[in-house]
């Protein structure tokens, strides 16, 4: 089992959620963490909440302002983050967002930020560290979603990226596992989030429909579900029983997965028609 005591964490995405709430846990068992988000504010507030998790006095906290989905700003912050923190035993690629919505109502220019950030931003942290992270091993957890392995009404921007995390984690698995450094892949629920509560704004009816029939997870659950996963040197880590079961579905069922999706898609569609 994997122990986090004394160990160094990099968490994209640590400022909030999901991200926040997996940096909490790794300060209670005594891993220093840096965080990496672009909004200093938050990502102040957010180290603050961290450190009061510490086990212990010698563990250190620190905040980088950083937009994962530029390459240049990533290579430049993560050399200062190595440079004055040292090279992390754990990456924790979290940052990301969804804007859900339908497909003709998706400009090339969303689809370009969300495949920037959601893929590209994936792409941008394991490039720059992992040359360094081979050195002595250690681990690497990319966020995907349920997205990563279905694709979901409303997020045809959000799926192409976050497939492209499952896909890409699974082949960097393959590569990186000589080198004694672990890479699995994350696929939350929904879950409670702020980044949660800013997609609910825009989808459409059919997709809070097929929402409507899963559980919604809390960050800490998922989080701790991260830990888990991560202490097992498990490859795919999907957080709860609904997501597990939907997984095996998709992979051994793919058309019964379609079949039940289209069935609420259709049902919507058809409520909408007649209230016309
Ligand atoms: N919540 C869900 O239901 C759910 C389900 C499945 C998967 N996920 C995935 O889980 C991850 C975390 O989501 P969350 O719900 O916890 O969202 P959240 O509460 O909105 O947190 C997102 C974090 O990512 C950071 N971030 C966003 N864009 C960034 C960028 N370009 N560069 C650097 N940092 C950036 C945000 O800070 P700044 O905005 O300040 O940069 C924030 O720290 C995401 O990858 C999301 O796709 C979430």
């Amino acid at each position: 089992m994997k122990d986090f005591n004394g160990e160094l964490v990099y968490i994209t995405g640590g400022s909030s959620g999901i991200g926040l709430a997996a940096a909490k846990l790794l300060a209670g068992k005594g891993a220093s963490v840096a965080i990496f988000a672009r909004r200093k504010e938050v990502l102040d507030e957010a180290l603050n909440e961290i450190a009061t998790c510490r086990k212990s006095p010698d563990q250190k906290f620190l905040a980088f302002q950083m937009d994962v989905s530029s390459r240049d700003e990533v290579n430049s912050v993560l050399q200062k983050a190595a440079a004055d923190f040292g090279i992390p035993d754990v990456l924790i690629n979290c940052a990301g967002r969804a804007r859900p919505g339908y497909f003709g109502d998706i400009t090339y220019g969303q689809f370009d930020e969300t495949i920037k950030i959601d893929l590209y931003g994936v792409w941008n942290t394991c490039s720059f560290l992992v040359p360094l992270m081979k050195q002595r091993g250690g681990c690497i957890v990319n966020v995907s979603s349920l997205c990563g392995f279905i694709g979901v009404f409303g997020y045809t921007d959000y799926c192409a990226a976050k497939f492209g995390v499952t896909g890409f984690s699974e082949a960097l698995r393959s590569e990186l596992k000589t080198y004694g450094i672990t890479v699995s892949v994350m696929c939350p629920p929904d879950t409670d989030t702020p980044g949660y509560a800013e997609e609910n704004r825009t989808k459409p009816p059919e997709t809070q429909a097929v929402s409507a029939t899963a559980s919604i997870m809390k960050p800490e659950a998922v989080a701790a579900a991260l830990l888990k996963g991560m202490e097992k040197g498990d490859f795919m880590i999907i957080p709860n029983a609904d997501g597990k079961f939907t997984w095996i579905m998709k992979r051994l069922f793919p058309w019964l997965v379609e079949m039940v999706t289209d069935s609420q898609v259709k049902g919507v569609q058809k409520k909408l028609a007649s209230a016309k």
